[in-house]
């Protein structure tokens, strides 16, 4: 069974004396899915609603935030679910993993009492019975020295350890998906390499899924299995990794992979487009894309394409996606 269903999430922020009834839209019409130990990659420019997503998958939108459309843990409704039961979700089935993990931790204590409270609180037991659990958390990160780290406060370990024990920390409570959210790009290269390699290898060992958000084509080449490429809040290509990158069906994978000279193992972050993306998307009355796109006719002007099916497992949003490029 798919783990993650989402499945044409919109959400809204009001817009204090705007107008378009009032309201923005930063992310809508989102359908996504992740399979049992696989790995998905959102990915698109800044401002395209990748952490909204990631964070209505997590019932941790801002308060002033409307969320509909369906969001499904095995067949689980977790939109529109209490509090206490997204709670529980959280701590048990779905954990996260944050670009900046200073802020995972709280600087005024060590590392020991943060790992005992958080495993405690899902698997009770004594202080020692927590702390050897958080040893063996610890050394499946590749962190050794364990009873260094667990004594040390934050600012004391490297940007890279930190990673490493906020990834131990969401492996506590056992999570079946894992999101992820521009968690190694705090990094420098080689040490977010390291982060990468060591997710997968965790993931081959616990099996459970990643949504792996990133504005980095490489990073998500080097991890995921399928990719879903967001432009301006919608999801316009889906498909398996290689496939999208090796032959994109959508103009806007194709301009963003032309923009980057290599999406090797480095990953050269997205470069800009020319042109920009429209400052009132509820006010297009196309494709949100067809006034950057070198191929937009007339069609894509008046009217909204819908998700062309394509071989191969993919799809495209695009009035003139090729059903070629999967063939
Ligand atoms: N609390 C909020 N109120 C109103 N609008 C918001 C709020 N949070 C985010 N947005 C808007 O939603 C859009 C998407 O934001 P989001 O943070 O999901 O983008 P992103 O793809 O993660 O970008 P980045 O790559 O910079 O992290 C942005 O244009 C932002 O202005
Ligand atoms: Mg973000």
């Amino acid at each position: 069974m798919t783990l993650l269903t989402v499945e044409d999430l919109t959400i809204e922020f009001p817009r204090p004396g705007g107008r378009s009834g009032g309201t923005t839209r930063p992310v809508r019409g989102v359908t996504l899915t992740v399979e049992p130990g696989q790995t998905l990659g959102v990915v698109g420019e800044t401002g395209c609603g990748k952490t909204l997503t990631g964070l209505a998958v997590l019932g941790l939108l801002p308060p002033a935030a409307r969320a509909r459309g369906s969001i499904r843990l095995d067949g689980r409704e977790l939109l529109g679910a209490p509090p206490s039961q997204l709670r529980a979700v959280r701590g048990a089935e779905i954990a996260m993993v944050f670009q900046n993990p200073a802020t995972a931790f709280d600087p005024v204590r060590p590392l020991r009492t943060q790992f005992e409270r958080v495993i405690r609180r899902h698997r009770g037991g004594s202080r020692e019975q927590a702390g050897a659990r958080a040893a063996k958390l610890l050394a499946e990160v590749e962190l050794h020295d364990t009873d260094r780290v667990l004594g040390s406060y934050p600012h004391q370990l490297s940007g890279g350890m930190l990673q490493r024990a906020m990834i131990a920390l969401a492996l506590s409570c056992e999570p079946r998906l894992i999101i992820a959210d521009e968690s190694t790009s705090a990094l420098d290269v080689t040490v977010a390499q390291q982060v990468r390699r060591l997710l997968l290898r965790l993931q081959h060992a616990h099996g459970f899924g990643v949504l792996f958000v990133t504005h980095n084509l490489g990073e998500a080449r080097d991890l995921c299995d399928r990719v879903a490429v967001l432009y301006a809040g919608e999801v316009v290509e889906t498909g398996p990794v290689e496939e999208v990158f090796t032959a994109p069906a959508h103009p806007y994978t194709k301009a963003l992979l032309a923009a980057v000279p290599t999406v090797d193992d480095d990953g050269a972050p997205l470069a800009s487009l020319p042109g920009e993306v429209p400052a009132d998307v509820l006010a297009v009355t196309g494709c949100v894309f067809a006034n950057r796109c070198p191929q937009a006719e007339d069609l894509c002007r008046s009217t909204p394409p819908a998700a062309h099916t394509l071989p191969g497992g993919r799809s495209a949003l695009c009035h003139f996606a090729d059903p070629e490029v999967a063939a």
